[in-house]
């Protein structure tokens, strides 16, 4: 496996894999892999000959006091993992690669409108612009056939697959389904924050969806029986602190309207405390198309 550390040598290695005919996959990750990345490895094995895996912990999408120092961070084992998961090739490159100017030094953003400003957008004003970004320079680079993104992220997805057709890449952006914990919980580099009882409560988003999901079995259509429903799962975590709950349409993530009449998606994020009286707070998102009639 190679360890690619500058854009000139990921640029060289992509340009070398295609003139020899072979197709690559590109998984953009920021590192403390988990088995959540390694499915989304196995995602690009089943489209591609070459899997190149992404490490970069970008500072843009991170605001002023998000966890951007605190960002687990584990090269030597994220390495091992992919080689153990038949990756190609890993890109890890240092901040002044991905930003000669510095983060904020550049004069060109990648800025997706509409579907960025409600959900993770709404309370991370700036997340999406730094995400954008750093992928378009990802794809850019590397010019890979696919490229592949977890749907837990299901608002980023939305945005990726967006940027790329807008911009033109010709890349086709392929989304893998969201990986849990035996439990439940969603696989998320940010779990490790949490404690044993945070992390007990934090199953209550799982729960929600459950729940949710199983009223629309039982036939419920109404978009505020649905989220009342999820809502009061999630309030029976007596730590947890609603960012968001809503339902939305998959594609345009236009808020839905009163009664459910196609896929909707139940979108959640909530805080909670690293362990009872922290002050630092661990934000969680998890999702789920609900599908009346299925
Ligand atoms: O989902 C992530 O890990 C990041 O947002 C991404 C796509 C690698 C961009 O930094």
């Amino acid at each position: 496996m190679k360890l690619l550390r500058s854009v000139d040598e990921l640029r060289a290695y992509s340009d070398a894999e295609r003139a020899a005919g072979r197709r690559i996959a590109l998984v953009p990750t920021m590192g403390a892999l988990h088995a959540g990345h390694l499915s989304l490895v196995a995602e690009g094995h089943r489209h591609a000959d070459t899997v190149v895996v992404t490490i970069f912990v970008n500072p843009t999408q991170f605001a002023p006091g998000e966890d951007f120092d605190a960002y687990p961070r584990g090269l030597e084992a994220d390495l091992a993992q992919c080689r153990a998961a038949g990756v190609a090739a890993v890109f890890a490159p240092p901040p002044d690669e991905m930003y000669p100017d510095g983060p904020e030094g550049g004069k060109t953003w990648v800025a997706v409108e509409d579907i960025t400003a409600p959900l993770c957008g709404a309370s991370r004003p700036t997340f999406f612009r730094g995400v954008a970004t750093v992928v378009t320079k990802l794809l850019v680079v590397a010019r890979p056939d696919v490229a592949v993104f977890g749907e837990k992220d299901y608002q980023q997805l939305q945005v990726v697959k967006r940027l790329a057709r807008d911009l033109l890449l010709g890349v086709e952006i392929l989304g893998a389904p969201i990986h849990r914990e035996e439990d439940g919980l969603a696989m998320s580099s940010r779990n490790v924050y949490l404690d044993a009882g945070m992390r007990a409560e934090a199953l209550v988003l799982s729960r929600a969806l459950d729940a949710a999901e199983a009223a629309v079995r039982h036939g419920e259509r109404s978009r505020d029986a649905l989220l009342e429903r999820a809502t009061k799962e999630i309030a029976t975590a007596s730590h947890a602190a609603i960012d968001y709950v809503e339902l939305r349409d998959p594609e345009s993530l236009e808020p839905v309207g009163g009664t459910l009449e196609g896929p909707a998606l139940l979108a959640l994020a909530v805080h909670f405390p690293q362990r009872v009286g922290a002050d630092e707070v661990v934000r969680l998102i998890d999702n789920r198309v609900l599908r009346p009639g299925v």
